[in-house]
């Protein structure tokens, strides 16, 4: 069973999620209004990433018989001062993302909690990726500030949300 130090820890997590989904609905928002609908189709998706994300959390906790918390989460950043800054402002939150999952991990490791460290082998790997995304991005928009329709031809062709279902991934609680 995990600690309570792990579970405050992971609730506390759940929160980041949450947080995460609330801003990448608002960098959407944000390219849908600026007509830029492939970098707004983009962001919707990761978006509901981010909740699929809190909810595997929440599935974890109801599996181990340990309360999950459904949290408040803070108002995103909604003005951005070009096309630039919410692509810098994701990359900066999945930096971020990956340290808190690489101290959860730690945490279980440090409690000898194996379940719990093995359950945040799947994030580990997917912070990799989300990571490396956003930065790719970031180098795209950045090369292309002054011309959007070079990003948007770039979002259709390269991220055009053929991932599929990963099937080493937790399930989400409701899925
Ligand atoms: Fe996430
Ligand atoms: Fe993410």
């Amino acid at each position: 069973m995990p600690s309570d130090a792990f579970v405050a820890q992971l609730n506390e997590q759940i929160g980041h999620e949450f947080a995460a989904h609330q801003q990448y609905v608002a960098c959407a928002v944000y390219y849908d209004a600026e007509t830029l609908p492939q970098l707004a189709r983009f962001f919707y998706a990761q978006a509901l990433e981010e909740r699929d994300h809190a909810m595997m959390m929440v599935q974890y906790l109801i599996d181990a018989d340990v309360q999950a918390v459904v949290p408040g989460v803070e108002a995103p950043q909604v003005v951005f001062a070009d096309i630039v800054a919410p692509v810098a402002l994701a990359l900066a939150q999945e930096k971020k993302v990956s340290a808190q999952i690489n101290a959860l991990a730690a945490l279980a490791r440090s409690e000898s909690d194996y379940t719990s460290e093995q359950f945040l082998q799947w994030f580990i790997k997917e912070q990799v990726e989300e990571v490396a995304t956003m930065s790719d991005l970031l180098r795209v928009v950045e090369r292309s500030r002054n011309d959007v329709m070079e990003v948007e031809n770039y979002m259709a062709r390269e991220q055009s949300g053929s991932e599929g279902a990963d099937p080493t991934a937790p399930r989400p609680a409701g899925a």
